[in-house]
């Protein structure tokens, strides 16, 4: 069988999430409906029914305030807030699916490790196994505050504490309990035998936990561990780490370069790098003829804000306001470094297709990107798997401008012919979320990833 298409939808527990000024087409139903959990619920069936590998949630901890230094440009267009616990959703979304998977993000800088573990296992246990995690260390100043510190913790250092806190993590998963400690033994009066519970011990440079976990094994121990860091540093974590790779880039090359680049990287780690897949972004506007998608997109361009997508630049650390009174022929050029994201920053001068102007980066924000494939499901299709093919990539994030309309527009006329052409799934496997990313394996983690060295030696993955 040809490789097919993972494919993930991009989601965040907020009112608006990449779809600038969305909330005022007329289609638009999220920033009403996304404090009901029916709405999540109807989601998740129709994700299962389009045979979606999982709903992706994004997560932030605070409000993008770097642009013009001000919250109000991110707060008036509602961009990421207001903003909702992803996690708590997951329970309600997997008690009406069977397949559908579920990646919470969650940051390794401001939430502690042991908390983290314990929401991780609870959910794997409640979903049977259908549960991600995606590692994020975090980009908004407003963030660091919001958890006590007065300036963000540096771009690599903030690496260099994810990377503590998925070892304290791995400690908690695959060492703390032995398989068989559940004994259930009523001779011996023993619902679990202690001698197979062990504390971990962890004392490093930013964590000390004892342990005992609190959780005993979920279906994966590890929930499945994705992650997006473009910088050297991030990706260099991810290819120790992560089983799903987010790679962005503005054509299919600059993305198999990052591609390789992270399988190069993963070998170095000791890891087979086919146990990585590797995801990118997917936007699409689709309609039953190329008139009606164009149409589609002229009314969505009509509500494009302009102010929110230079906001959520600010993820880079650098204010695009402050180009907004410069030359317009000048070079387009950072002046400085920034803390931030560097993927973002990367986005408008290494990673973009030609060195751009100051001119030409601000038009950029003032257009609904033209990225986006728009066409009928024929075209989409094409594009689609143009991008597959020629990026090498694993599968996509799918973003959605009008929610959900979108969505059931893609899944009722884009995903048929993905399928007709052998490209995408028509039936779910059985298994976990690993189990169905990677069939040859086995539902824990396998034995060349970093993780596996703290297991008990009968807990093998037989991979
Ligand atoms: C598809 C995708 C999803 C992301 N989701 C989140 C998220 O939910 N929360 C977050 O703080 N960062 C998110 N990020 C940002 C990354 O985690 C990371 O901080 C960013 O790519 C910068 O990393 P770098 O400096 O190593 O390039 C996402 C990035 C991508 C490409």
């Amino acid at each position: 069988m040809s490789k097919q298409i993972i494919l993930n939808a991009f989601e965040m527990n907020s009112a608006m999430h990449n779809s600038h000024g969305f909330w005022k087409h007329p289609e638009s139903k999220r920033h009403r409906r996304y404090k009901d959990l029916d709405y999540w619920i109807e989601l998740a069936k129709l994700l299962e029914k389009g045979k979606f590998d999982a709903v992706f949630f994004a997560d932030v901890l605070g409000i993008y305030d770097v642009y013009r230094n001000s919250k109000a440009p991110s707060i008036r267009d509602g961009l990421q807030v207001p903003l909702n616990d992803p996690a708590l959703l997951v329970s309600a979304m997997a008690s009406v699916t069977e397949n559908l998977s579920f990646a919470v993000t969650v940051s390794t800088t401001y939430e502690a490790p042991f908390g983290n573990a314990r929401r991780f296992s609870t959910l794997d246990h409640l979903t049977k196994g259908r549960v991600a995690w995606n590692v994020v260390t975090s980009y908004l100043p407003n963030a660091a505050r919001n958890f006590g510190l007065q300036d963000m913790i540096k771009h690599d250092e903030r690496y260099g504490i994810a990377d503590e806190y998925l070892e304290v993590s791995y400690k908690l998963w695959e060492r703390s309990w032995e398989d068989g400690a559940v004994v259930e033994n009523k001779e011996t009066n023993t619902l679990v035998d202690p001698e197979k519970v062990h504390e971990i011990n962890h004392e490093g440079t930013y964590f000390k936990v004892e342990g005992p976990h609190l959780s005993e094994p979920s279906p994966q121990r590890t929930p499945v561990i994705y992650q997006a860091g473009t910088s050297e540093r991030g990706r260099d974590f991810a290819a120790k780490h992560a089983e799903c790779i987010f790679v962005g880039g503005p054509t299919p090359e600059r993305i198999r370069y990052y591609s390789d680049d992270i399988r190069k990287r993963a070998e170095k780690h000791g890891r087979n790098p086919d146990n990585i897949k590797i995801i990118s972004f997917l936007s699409v506007i689709v309609a039953e003829t190329t008139e009606e998608a164009q149409k589609k997109f002229e009314e969505y361009a009509s509500v494009w804000s302009p102010d929110a997508a230079k906001a959520q630049y600010g993820a880079s650390g650098y204010d695009i306001a402050e180009y907004e009174e410069m030359d317009p022929d000048l070079p387009f050029e950072y002046t400085k470094t920034t803390e931030g994201g560097h993927y973002k920053a990367a986005t408008l001068t290494k990673d973009a297709p030609k060195k751009l102007t100051v001119g030409e980066v601000l038009k950029r924000f003032e257009t609904l990107d033209h990225s986006i494939i728009v066409g009928n499901p024929t075209e989409v299709a094409d594009a689609i798997q143009f991008q597959f093919e020629q990026s090498g990539v694993d599968g996509f994030n799918l973003n959605h401008l009008v929610t959900p309309g979108d969505l059931e527009a893609f899944i009722d006329l884009v995903v048929p012919v993905l399928q007709e052409r052998g490209l995408y799934k028509k039936d779910y496997s059985d298994g976990t979320l690993r189990e169905k990313l990677f069939p040859e394996g086995a539902s824990i983690l396998p034995d060349d990833h970093p993780a596996s060295k703290y297991r008990h030696a009968l807990a093998k993955s037989n991979r």
